[in-house]
């Protein structure tokens, strides 16, 4: 037995706080008859529930990890008609969503998922989950820069938290580089507004590693399911209390 405001968010009606004005109004049925109080339980196999007449369907959670490429909308829709990266998940039924964001011109791992708990848990900034990407920048920045992007830096929207950075391919010819950075919030393209700040400005753009996982194994526009063990991983991290991060990590 779950709690109705559970169920409901997590088939994907509303946010879990929007499903309890749904009930508190009265507009949930469970078998046929109208349940407006909070504490209710219900068996999400057995009983019928309804949202303003209609019956919700209780699909099947899935969980993904798309190889997304770049030039490519990490939503489900796009107005303007340009590739979503649902269009690369041929055979998934389930209406899943991408967990946080990744730019048009990023490319690299995104998860996606019809599990709204999961989604807010992995995304919530108090959870402040690792993520890691590789950004190839034109010239070479010094090393103080990489200190004072690992220390934080001063963007619109406020100072950066610590994060971890390092060189991973400098050419010799000084004509670029490729940095690896680990961030642990995700506002929106703050990595590249972070190499915008010490003035060397990201050509292109990988998430390389979310949490544990890697893209090993999965090709670019290829996706693959996660395990039950991974999700559960997932989960235990985002529970646990954040870890240190300095320059020196
Ligand atoms: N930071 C960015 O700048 N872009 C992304 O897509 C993700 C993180």
């Amino acid at each position: 037995m779950e709690r109705l405001q559970k169920i409901l968010a997590q088939a994907g009606v509303a946010s879990r706080r929007k499903c309890e004005d749904l009930i508190k109004a009265g507009r949930v049925e469970v078998n046929g008859e109208v349940v407006s109080t909070l504490g209710a339980k219900v068996d999400p196999a057995a009983d019928e529930i309804a949202v303003n007449g209609r019956p919700i369907r209780l699909e099947e959670k899935v969980y993904l990890l798309l190889h997304k490429p770049k030039g490519v909308i990490a939503s489900v829709t796009d107005p303007k008609g340009r590739k979503v990266v649902t269009d690369y998940l041929p055979g998934v039924k389930q209406r899943v969503y991408p967990v946080g964001r990744l730019d048009y011109d990023t490319e690299g791992l995104l998860l996606l998922t019809n599990d709204g708990e999961f989604s807010q848990r992995l995304t919530h900034p108090k959870h402040e989950f690792p993520k890691t990407y590789h950004a190839t920048v034109k010239g070479v920045p010094h090393g103080s820069l990489l200190d004072k992007l690992a220390a934080g830096v001063e963007l619109e929207d406020g100072m950066t938290a610590p994060a971890a950075v390092e060189y991973v391919d400098i050419d010799p010819n000084g004509k670029q580089s490729l940095i690896e950075i680990t961030i642990h919030e995700g506002r929106n393209r703050q990595v590249r507004r972070m190499f915008e700040a010490i003035h060397y400005p990201v050509v292109k753009l990988r998430r390389v590693r979310f949490g544990f996982l890697t893209l090993e194994g999965v090709p670019r526009t290829k996706y693959r399911h996660l395990t039950k063990q991974e999700v559960k991983e997932l989960l235990d991290m985002a529970g646990r209390p954040k870890q240190k991060l300095g320059t020196d990590t």
